[in-house]
């Protein structure tokens, strides 16, 4: 059987990743980060020395990646990622979430021929997973990559909140650069995809005033409560 779907978008700092994680690994689904692949993308044009403002080639980047999946965690969950993370024998598991590659990671994720590409990548690595169910999250899945999933996510955060977030986990940050940089990034990536309005038949989240365990727990009741409607 097809894997079920649960579709998750949001802007930075939302608690989207990590909630997700959680979420995926608490249902025994697999979990599809679809802004790593964004993020490694970037990091592959600048490796490359490659115009990221270039759709032609950033597109054509795409074409040399395939994707490998990895299994982690206790039950074990599937983490996919798309194999230009160890593109040249480099792991840039971590080099993909420096700020350099959050800042350019916008100049990538605007062409409409990159999309394409790596939703037709998202939308395969899907359909041949063999687990029960699958997490995708990003920015445009419950409207395009996936508009047909039978859960579909909106989680939000204030700003304040989200900048909060993001200079928690990165020790030694300046708390209003951090808000800067998000306000920014948001105001590039909304002009693509629009991430902040729940469309029609979307579960929005607001997790500004949920601890990390509440935010979890809203995301398994949405899949329940949706797996019973189903049964
Ligand atoms: O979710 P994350 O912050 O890792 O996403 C990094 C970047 O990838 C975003 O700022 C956005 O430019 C892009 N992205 C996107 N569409 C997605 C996921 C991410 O455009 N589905």
């Amino acid at each position: 059987a097809a894997p079920i779907l649960v579709a998750i978008d949001g802007p930075a700092g939302s608690g989207k990743s990590s909630v997700s994680r959680a979420a995926a690994e608490q249902l025994g689904f697999g979990i599809l980060d679809t802004g790593a692949a964004y993020r490694a993308l970037a990091w592959a044009a600048l490796e490359s020395d490659i115009d990221l403002d270039d759709e032609v080639l950033v597109a054509e980047l795409i074409e040399s990646w395939g994707y490998v999946t990895t299994l982690v965690g206790e039950p074990a969950i599937e983490v996919v990622l798309p194999a230009a993370i160890g593109v040249k024998g480099h792991d840039v598991t971590d080099a993909i979430r420096d700020p350099a590659i959050s800042g350019q990671v916008s100049r990538v994720s605007k062409h409409p021929a990159v999309r394409d590409r790596l939703n037709e990548m998202f939308r395969r690595i899907v359909a041949e997973s063999e687990l029960p169910g699958v997490v995708i999250e990003g920015r445009d899945i419950t409207t395009v990559v996936a508009p047909d999933a039978p859960v579909r996510i909106l989680m939000t955060a204030s700003p304040e909140v989200r900048a909060a977030r993001r200079a928690g986990e990165m020790p030694g940050a300046d708390h209003g650069q951090v808000l800067a940089d998000i306000i920014a990034r948001d105001a590039k990536d909304v002009l693509v995809v629009d991430f902040m309005n729940p469309a029609p038949g979307v579960t929005l989240i607001d997790t500004s005033e949920l601890d990390f365990g509440q935010s979890v727990q809203a995301v398994i009741d949405v899949v329940q409560s949706a797996q019973s409607t189903a049964a």
